[in-house]
């Protein structure tokens, strides 16, 4: 059996609103559309993942939060209705989902030789977040590959931000070793946005791009200063400011997903794919994917 390998990571930011405005048959609320600039990003990031050959889709995300240690879906299939506690009059989504549990297992073995307190996910009724299923709609709307999710062990709120990264490296790396050993060819999700405050309260309709603009100019900044250094391949500088970035825009970086993502891809040195950047009720949220073959690696905007 050959080596596994990550063909993919990808950074794929999951408000609810972005599968409203696409009205597929899946979600039961209606919209007129609205932010665009992303959803177009993610479909031609969509695109290039159908020239892809791969196995499996892990996502990692912040919405299904563990507070004793990090879990991964555990059964076959997964069905039922998912509606998202903000906004349940955007998102309830019926969902039907395969798991790639081999996978699954073996990161979770590896993870537990790391050290990390692990568990497998076995119960049938288990309702999977939302921060998964959008994510993996926009990426792949035909669900034809089975995908892994694992959860977020909330060690900055236990601990600190440090703490979290840390735990983060050693959980991606240990993700890494299973991929190796398992001979799969598997893309990464890390599913978030960048900055994250946001307004709390809602237009009457929600999709009207009018009232649509980043919480505030500093948050603006933070962001175009970490998409500037995924453009120039700056990943390790990232992780370095990633406790003082996250503070200082409240990001929903917090949860790991990304140190996670670039710990298991060996912290690329190359420069990322960037698909858009747009605010949803007033979070920055950025498509961005890191593509190791230099052969098929595009600058795209
Ligand atoms: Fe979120």
């Amino acid at each position: 059996m050959s080596k596994g390998e990550i063909v993919l990571g990808c950074l794929a930011p999951h408000p609810p609103h972005l599968v409203y405005a696409e009205n597929p048959p899946q979600n039961e609320a209606f919209s007129e559309g609205g932010w665009e600039t992303l959803r177009w990003g993610y479909a031609k990031l969509a695109r290039k993942l159908k020239t892809i050959d791969y196995d499996a889709i892990v996502i990692f995300t912040p919405h299904w939060q563990t507070y004793i240690g990090t879990h991964f879906l555990g059964l076959p299939e997964f069905k039922s209705k998912s509606v998202d506690p903000v906004f349940p009059n955007l998102f309830r989504y019926n969902y039907d989902l395969k798991v790639d549990v081999e996978l699954a297992e073996a990161m979770h073995e590896e993870t537990a030789k790391a050290g990390i307190i692990t568990k497998m996910m076995r119960n049938p009724d288990f309702r999977v977040d939302y921060g998964t299923i959008t994510s993996c709609h926009l990426l792949n709307p035909s669900w034809d590959k089975p995908i892994v999710t694992i959860s977020s062990n909330r060690n900055s709120h236990y601990y600190s931000n440090e703490v979290m990264i840390e735990q983060a490296k050693a959980l991606g790396e240990a993700c890494m070793k299973a991929i190796e050993k398992s001979g799969k060819k598997v893309v990464l999700v890390s599913s978030h946005s960048l900055s994250h405050r946001h307004f709390v309260t809602e237009a009457p309709l929600p999709e009207d791009m009018s009232r649509e603009h980043i919480y505030n100019h500093s948050q603006y900044v933070w962001d175009m200063k970490i998409i500037d250094m995924f453009r120039n391949g700056q990943m390790k500088e990232v992780v370095d400011i990633m406790p003082e970035y996250t503070e200082q825009t409240i990001a929903e970086t917090e949860a790991g997903g990304l140190i996670w993502m670039m710990a298991a891809m060996g912290v690329p040195s190359y420069p990322a794919e960037i698909y858009g950047y747009q605010s949803v009720i007033g979070t920055g949220n950025c498509i961005a994917c890191w593509d190791p073959n230099n052969e098929t690696r595009e600058l795209v905007l």
